[in-house]
């Protein structure tokens, strides 16, 4: 998988290099390139942002530095010919002629971290990790100018918008490096052992919240690990685990319960 970062800070993706997502790169599953926005401006200030049209506290990302910087990685040719001019990135990327139908390949998606979107879900990293190609645009400051993605939808690019969570960060940044994780450790190969990927909170059709683990000693400050995961009965540890994944859910996330399945669930789990 290849993926792309834009941002005013690239350097926050350093940690990227880190853990597991480091020896992915280093094994050559994923490739991840983090690109400075300020490369593709052309003004001695390299500025990214102007003030809000219609009034309004704090400053807008710019349309034409993203379109500039967003044309060239998807190789696509500007249509605007006032913000279209050459820039020292631009011309590093493919040229525009070679690569014209690559925006409308069905495997990139070009994602916005966004607080007002849709909330990203276990269901979306999936659905992702099965995508070729993934550009990440970080907005910074009050936000980005509306018709970058509306521009990019109009032109055949799979576009997506998400929040991560119901709280402003000061920019996208940490919202792509949370996205990142979730969908690159579902890639093939990511994980030592891919089992523990299968049996987590939020995956699958019927989401439950996982339930506790517990490691050795089984006597820890007069705490004690339950018996019966102690009684090497895979059947009643199954059963348990199951019974404290359920209610642990409902007493915590009872919007996950509702959303159930209930033909799809377990029979001992069913009211009878
Ligand atoms: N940018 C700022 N806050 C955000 C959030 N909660 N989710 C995604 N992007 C953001």
């Amino acid at each position: 998988m290849d993926i792309d970062i834009v941002s005013v800070f690239p350097e926050y993706f350093d940690v990227l290099q880190l853990s597991l997502l480091g020896k992915a790169q280093d094994n050559g599953l994923v490739h991840v390139a983090a690109h400075n926005l300020r490369d593709w401006t052309h003004d001695v200030h390299h500025s990214v942002d102007d003030t809000p049209v219609g009034g309004g506290a704090g400053m807008v990302m710019k349309p034409e530095v993203w379109g500039e910087c967003l044309d060239g990685l998807l190789g696509l040719r500007g249509d605007d010919s006032d913000d279209n001019q050459n820039s020292e990135a631009g011309d590093a990327i493919e040229s525009a002629d070679t690569v014209e139908s690559a925006a409308k390949h069905d495997g990139t998606v070009l994602i916005f971290p966004n607080p007002s979107a849709p909330l990203f879900t276990q269901r979306d990293a999936t659905e992702l990790s099965h995508a070729d190609r993934l550009i990440f645009g970080c907005g910074r400051y009050e936000g980005y100018d509306a018709r970058i993605p509306e521009h990019y939808r109009a032109q055949g690019v799979n576009v997506r918008e998400y929040s991560i969570g119901d709280y402003v960060l000061n920019g996208g940044e940490v919202a792509v490096s949370v996205m990142l994780e979730a969908i690159t450790r579902l890639l093939p190969g990511f994980m030592g052992n891919p089992e523990s990927i299968v049996e987590e909170s939020y995956t699958g059709g019927n989401a439950l919240l996982e339930h506790r683990q517990y490691t050795k000693p089984a006597l820890w400050r007069s705490l004690e690990v339950p018996d019966i995961l102690l009684s090497g009965d895979h059947g009643k540890v199954n059963r348990f685990r199951r019974d404290e994944a359920l209610q642990r859910t409902n007493a915590i996330r009872p919007d996950l319960i509702e959303a159930l399945d209930c033909k799809q669930l377990d029979k001992p789990d069913r009211k009878t």
